[in-house]
């Protein structure tokens, strides 16, 4: 039987610095009430004082490591699309700055679904024998992709952090991740994009392109869209990996959804048939964190006793791609401090 990847430890990390749907009204036509109602969002983070997303995920890194009792791991993974440059990948200098040694480290873009993804990707690190511990860091510093002057995207993104560690064990333990649903649906890739700073449309006065428009350096979202697509995909792909979990829908103890609205993590839980009280949140304090979502759950939920040890965890996540993935595991026993 092969190895699994087992959660050996756990840290996330937010940024201080806090705006407020108050702080979004002084400058965007928009109400408290609009953005509460729609979103379930009162406040989120945002990096401040030049701070990026390895500085976030160095944090999360350092808390999660302790939470292992680790000093060192075999290989660093970050997923973000909110990468502190387009080369080279973060990874590298999240490991240094962490002192882990020369190890193997990369970066992975899947946006909201990063999380999901990524644990899929160490796991296969830790079955293909060329990792027995990895650390993983979900991290964004979204807000900087974000057009401030927008009010249909300023108000849901926000910066944040969470790590795990993972060691080889095996599938029967508590902790052991997997079976795995992951999909893709690339025909709907500019419902949720960034145009502008990739191959495709570079800009600067050199290259013969120095005409892009503002907007296409920030995110474009086609909100509606995003959210219908949202409800489906989520809701199939947490069928689809209880199927192979061979779990039925009481037998899940939390359900850890991606944090993109409220209302997305509230109808897919109704779908799938899961009591809200079973569904743990952080948007109305983090907004969407984007690959960080699923881990600041976590990190919260497991320091405040609301998932505990031989709890069984259903995670699913959605978003640019697009992309969507589920996973499950039962809770081990980890310490953690919260984020907040
Ligand atoms: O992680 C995956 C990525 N993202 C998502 O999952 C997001 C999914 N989508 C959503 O969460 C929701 O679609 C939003 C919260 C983004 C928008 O909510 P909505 O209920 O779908 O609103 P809408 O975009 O259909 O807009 C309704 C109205 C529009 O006005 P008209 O055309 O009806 O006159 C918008 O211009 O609300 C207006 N609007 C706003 N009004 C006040 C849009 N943003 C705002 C705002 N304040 N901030």
């Amino acid at each position: 039987m092969a190895a699994s990847a087992v959660i050996a430890g756990l840290g996330a990390w937010l940024p201080p610095s806090v705006v407020t749907n108050g702080d979004l009204c002084s400058r965007l036509d928009t109400t408290e009430e609009w953005i509460e109602s729609r979103t379930g969002i009162r406040e989120r983070r945002e990096v401040s004082d030049g701070a990026a997303t390895v500085d976030l995920a160095v944090k999360a890194g350092e808390r999660a490591l302790k939470s292992a009792g680790l000093r060192s791991v075999d290989a660093v993974v970050l997923a973000t699309t909110s990468p502190d440059r387009t080369c080279p990948a973060g990874a590298p200098e999240v490991a240094s700055r962490l002192g882990v040694g020369a190890v193997a480290a990369f970066d992975l873009t899947s946006a909201c679904s990063g999380f999901v993804y990524g644990l899929a990707t160490c796991a296969g690190l830790i079955a293909a024998d060329v990792a027995e511990t990895v650390l993983f860091i979900g991290a964004e510093a979204f807000s900087t992709f974000v057009n401030p002057e927008d009010r249909a995207t300023a108000p849901i993104f926000g910066d944040g952090a969470g790590a795990v560690v993972l060691r080889r064990g095996s599938p029967d333990e508590p902790g052991a991740i997997g079976p795995f649903d992951l999909g893709s649906d690339g025909e709907n890739a500019d419902l949720l994009a960034v145009a502008a700073g990739g191959s495709r449309q570079r800009a600067s006065t050199r290259l013969g392109n120095d005409d892009v428009p503002t907007e296409d350096w920030y995110l474009s979202m086609a909100g509606r869209a995003i959210f219908q697509h949202a409800l489906a995909r989520m809701t199939a792909s947490a069928n689809t990996v209880l199927d192979r979990a061979g779990w039925a829908v009481a037998d899940v103890d939390r359900f850890v959804g991606h944090q993109a609205n409220i209302r997305i993590l509230t109808s897919v839980a109704q779908r799938l048939g899961i009591a809200q009280d079973r569904v743990p949140a952080n948007i109305d304090r983090v907004g969407n964190t984007l690959a960080a979502s699923i881990p600041l759950v976590l990190a919260e939920s497991c320091a405040n006793g609301h998932l505990r040890p031989g709890d069984r965890v259903l995670m699913t996540a959605f978003g640019a791609g697009l992309s969507w993935g589920s996973t499950v595991l039962v809770w081990p026993d980890v310490v953690t401090t919260s984020p907040f």
